[in-house]
């Protein structure tokens, strides 16, 4: 399989690709189209259990929609509308991986988006939740006000993690016009 690097969706697969097959909780937080949730039931390993969680039920019944054609849905998926900072609560267990694909819905109304206070309060949980050596890995889209507000916060607030217990980073393209996605990555160290 080859990747090409022109998108913070397509790094974050390329991560993905080696982490999840070793992963026992993996969560979508953000499901949208399903198209996420797809690539990481593929590869999910045979007693693991993914979670996926979006706002809005066309968001939800078009996942489930996009799994069941493709032959992957099953009791290894857990797929609930909801809002992300109150569903995560449902998992009792250490999380190994959690993926955010932030903003809206690309075909679907627009005004429904990731808002940056939620967002944090989000990934403040994630990290609380997060196995060793466990990752969290967020798309955010800075190209509109409220995603450059929510893709700047989430920044100020990952470079502040302590370097010992968390290793942060952040990929962006640097030769595209407009404002590319940015892939932020979050290891738990210990
Ligand atoms: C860019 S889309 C996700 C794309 C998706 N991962 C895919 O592969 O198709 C962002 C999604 O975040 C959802 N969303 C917005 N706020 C949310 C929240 N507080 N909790 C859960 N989902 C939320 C939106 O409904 C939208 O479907």
């Amino acid at each position: 399989m080859s990747y090409t690097l022109h998108n913070a969706v397509s790094l974050c697969h390329l991560l993905l690709e080696s982490y999840v097959a070793d992963a026992s909780i993996v969560v979508d937080m953000t499901c949208g189209n399903g198209h996420d949730t797809l690539f990481l039931r593929e590869r999910l390993a045979p007693r693991a259990t993914l979670y996926a969680f979006d706002i809005q039920e066309p968001a939800v019944q078009a996942t489930k929609k996009r799994l069941q054609q493709a032959g992957k849905w099953d009791e290894q998926v857990i797929l609930r509308q909801g809002s992300h900072e109150k569903l995560i609560h449902m998992i009792d267990a250490e999380i190994d991986i959690c993926v955010f694909n932030l903003g809206y819905l690309p075909a679907g109304n627009h005004n429904i988006h990731t808002e940056f206070a939620i967002t944090l309060k989000a990934l403040k949980i994630c990290l609380h939740k997060l196995s060793k050596k466990g990752m969290i890995i967020m798309a955010a889209y800075p190209g509109t006000r409220a995603g450059a507000e929510e893709a700047m916060g989430v920044a100020e607030f990952l470079q502040q993690l302590p370097q010992e217990q968390y290793h942060v980073s952040l990929w962006q393209p640097l030769n595209q016009i407009h404002e590319p996605p940015i892939l932020y990555i979050v290891q738990r160290r210990s």
